[in-house]
């Protein structure tokens, strides 16, 4: 049973308006889709996202970071695997008034606040399911990249580089490196976001294998 988490999340700060990001959903809802294929029981768990619910698969439709949280805290107990694809916002807004803004002479400041750091939460109390996150940066990638496995407790992570043509947020394709705590680095290169689905799952499935034996 694998939990993948995908899109962005909504931060709102009155009831029409929301911080957000630019993630489309696509690589995690195809991983979502790669992985039934495959035979797992999948709950998909998104934030907002314009591409259609997959079939044969539970689906948990989530707003903010505190929802997302909740929702997949709540399925962990039953899965064995999960896949955090979700760009989740890292802050909110401190307050979210009752009414709509209205506009005033000068620059309006929004206080932030902290969202919870979901994965970093599952990998405290993991055991021995399979914890799989993403990372993108714009800068020094693997670096951040190995260091947010270990402070999180990642058993791979898949890093993707913003700069690269046909790679990140709205794509339909992807270049990967998968890195896991051995020091190993897989380079994906160039294809489309399901075929770099079936690589990430491979290697779960390696992971799942060992632990097995
Ligand atoms: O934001 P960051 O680069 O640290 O994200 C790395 C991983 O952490 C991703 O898999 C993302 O889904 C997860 N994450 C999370 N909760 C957050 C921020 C990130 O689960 N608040």
């Amino acid at each position: 049973r694998i939990i993948v988490t995908a899109g962005p999340t909504r931060e709102p700060f009155d009831p029409v308006r929301f911080i957000t990001n630019y993630s489309s959903g696509k690589m995690g809802y195809a991983l979502a889709v790669m992985a039934a294929r495959r035979g797992a029981e999948v709950v998909l768990i998104s934030g907002p996202s314009s591409l259609p619910v997959p079939p044969g698969m539970d689906f948990i439709s989530v707003g903010s970071a505190l929802e997302m949280r909740d929702a997949v805290m709540s399925c962990l107990a039953a899965a064995t695997v999960i896949v955090k694809a979700a760009a989740v916002a890292d802050y909110r807004p401190a307050v979210r008034a009752e009414n709509k803004l209205k506009k005033k002479q000068g620059p309006l400041v929004l206080p932030l606040e902290r969202n919870p750091d979901i994965i970093a939460e599952i990998g405290a109390v993991k055991g021995d399911r399979i914890l799989v996150g993403f990372a993108m940066e714009s800068e020094n990638l693997l670096a951040n990249a190995k260091a947010k496995l270990f402070a999180k407790n990642m058993d791979l992570i898949v890093a993707n580089d913003l700069h690269q043509t046909g790679a990140g947020f709205q794509c339909d394709t992807n270049i990967i490196k998968i890195l896991d705590p051995r020091g190993g680095i897989e380079e994906v290169p160039l294809m489309d976001k399901l075929d770099i689905a079936g690589r990430i799952l491979d290697r779960v499935k390696v992971l799942i294998d060992e632990r097995k034996c």
